[in-house]
C-alpha cells in the first residue's frame, strides 16, 4: 500500500489574493519506505503533511491513501481513513497528561470500538517495540522528552496504519535521541510496510532515508535516490 499525491495544489488566503503552499506536487512513497521532505521554513513541508493526512483539502490533485481516492470523501468517511490508514506524529507530542503511556496508545483504539483487552495488549506490544516495554504504566511528566516522542509514534502505530506522517520528530531531542528516534522509525517503516513521510531540519540523518526531496516555494525537486 502506498501514498499517492498527483498535481496537488494548495493556496491559503493571503490579504487580497491567495498564497500558494503547494504548487503541482506530485509525489508516490511505496509501502515498506521512508521519504524526508527537507526544506526552508514556509516552503509547504507541514502543508504537504496536512494534505497527506486528508486534514487539509487541496484546491486541486488527486490523493490516494492506501488504494482510496480521497477526494470524493466527505468528512465522516475521511475522518474514519485517519483512523484507520494514517498514522500522524506532530511536532509536539500532544499526549494527555493524566494518562499513563499504555493508557494514551489504548484511548486510540476506545474511539474506534475494539475490544479493551485486545487494545492492551496491543499497547505493550508497540511500546516494547519503541523500547518503552517498562515505561508503560508512567504519565508524560515521568518521561524525558525523547521517552514521549516514542510513545507518540507508537500511539501513531496503533490501528496498524499504511501511511506513516511525521513532522519534525527530532527537533526536540539532541542528536543522540534524534538518531534513536529516526532509527526506530526505520525498522518500524521496514518491519510494519509503512508508506512514511518524515519531515525534518536534521540534514545528519538523511542517509537513513530511502529518498530524500525538496520543497522550495510548494514545489519539490526531482526526488533522487539517496545511496
Ligand atoms: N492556515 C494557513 N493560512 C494561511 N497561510 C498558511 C497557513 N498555513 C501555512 N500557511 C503558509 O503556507 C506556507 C507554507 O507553510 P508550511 O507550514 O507548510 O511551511 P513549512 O515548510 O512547514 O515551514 P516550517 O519549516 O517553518 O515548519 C507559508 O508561507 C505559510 O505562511
Ligand atoms: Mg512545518
Amino acid at each position: 500500500m502506498t501514498l499517492t499525491l498527483t498535481d496537488v495544489t494548495l493556496t491559503y488566503p493571503d490579504g487580497d489574493g491567495r498564497i500558494t503552499a503547494l504548487d503541482r506536487i506530485a509525489l508516490d512513497v511505496p509501502a515498506g519506505t521512508l521519504t524526508a521532505v527537507v526544506g526552508p521554513s514556509g516552503s509547504g513541508k507541514s502543508s504537504l503533511l496536512a494534505v497527506a493526512a486528508t486534514l487539509v483539502t487541496p484546491d486541486e490533485g488527486a490523493v490516494v491513501v492506501a488504494g482510496t481516492h480521497t477526494g470524493g470523501l466527505g468528512r465522516a468517511d475521511k475522518a474514519a481513513l485517519r483512523r484507520e490508514r494514517i498514522g500522524i506524529v506532530f511536532q509536539q507530542p500532544n499526549l494527555l497528561p493524566s494518562l499513563t503511556a499504555a493508557e494514551q496508545l489504548q484511548l486510540m483504539t476506545h474511539l474506534r470500538g475494539r475490544a479493551a483487552r485486545a487494545a492492551g495488549v496491543r499497547a505493550r506490544e508497540l511500546l516494547d517495540a519503541v523500547g518503552l516495554a517498562d515505561k508503560a504504566d508512567r504519565r508524560p511528566h515521568q518521561l524525558s522528552g525523547g521517552q514521549r516522542q516514542r510513545v507518540n509514534i507508537a500511539r501513531a502505530l496503533m490501528n496498524d496504519p499504511a501511511v506513516l506522517l511525521v513532522d519534525e520528530p527530532t527537533s526536540a531531542l539532541d542528536h543522540e535521541r534524534g538518531a534513536a528516534v529516526l532509527d526506530l522509525l526505520v525498522s518500524l517503516t521496514r518491519q510494519r510496510s509503512t508508506a512514511t513521510v518524515i519531515v525534518t531540519h536534521d540534514r545528519g540523518h538523511l542517509d537513513r532515508m530511502d529518498r530524500t526531496v525538496t520543497m522550495r516555494d510548494g514545489r519539490l525537486t526531482a526526488p533522487a535516490l539517496n545511496a
